[in-house]
């Protein structure tokens, strides 16, 4: 298992990008099933969820919109317990299929705010979809409709995911070691 340093902080490879992008394919043949016919508003979330985004919709090959929201919630290793929405939604969300990419669900503040704002504005249907989820962490009762793996409740990086800047570019995902926190 490859180890890591970002930062003050070492990490431990927990998922390998080869186990990643499999299970983003059948992830993704699954929520094609689902979508094939409704041209739908593909929305993800900034910044984690992009290197998620890139490679499920390599499996969407039916007409789709796909768009960005800018929303934040997580300050170093924890939940700020507040959202700062810094891109407000693009384009028309009133009666379309709407599918939010998320990368990872932890409290589950971000998706309920953003679910909450999203429904406000009336789509036809709105459903979740994250790689990671961290049943142990959630606090807002919220659930993604479709995820890839549930994870421990521990601090990961890589795969589009951030510790203080740093992490977003690796191939594989990583996990705080133990006993390494400040
Ligand atoms: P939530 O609002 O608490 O569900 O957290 C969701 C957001 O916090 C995600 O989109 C990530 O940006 C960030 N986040 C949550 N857990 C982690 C983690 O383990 N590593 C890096 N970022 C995380």
């Amino acid at each position: 298992m490859q180890e890591i340093t970002l930062h003050d902080l070492e990490f431990i490879e927990i998922l390998s990008e080869k186990h990643l992008l499999e299970s983003i394919k059948s992830l993704g043949l699954k929520i094609r099933e689902e979508y094939y016919d409704k041209y739908p508003l593909v929305l993800v979330i900034l910044n984690g969820a992009f290197v998620f985004a890139a490679e499920l919709i390599k499996y969407f090959d039916f007409p789709l919109e796909l768009d960005f929201v800018r929303y934040r919630s997580y300050k170093g290793l924890h939940s700020s317990g507040e959202i700062q929405k810094s891109l407000p939604f693009p384009g028309q969300i009133e009666g379309r299929h709407v599918l939010l990419l998320e990368d990872i669900v932890d409290t589950g503040l971000t998706l309920s705010v953003l679910t909450k704002d999203l429904l406000d504005q009336h789509p036809e249907s709105l459903k979740t979809a994250c790689l990671l989820y961290k049943p142990e962490a959630l606090i807002y009762p919220i659930e993604p409709d479709f995820y890839s793996f549930q994870v421990e409740n521990k601090f990961l990086v890589g795969f589009g995911l951030d510790y203080k800047g740093l992490g977003r570019n690796l191939r594989n995902l990583y996990q705080l070691k133990p006993g390494k926190k400040p």
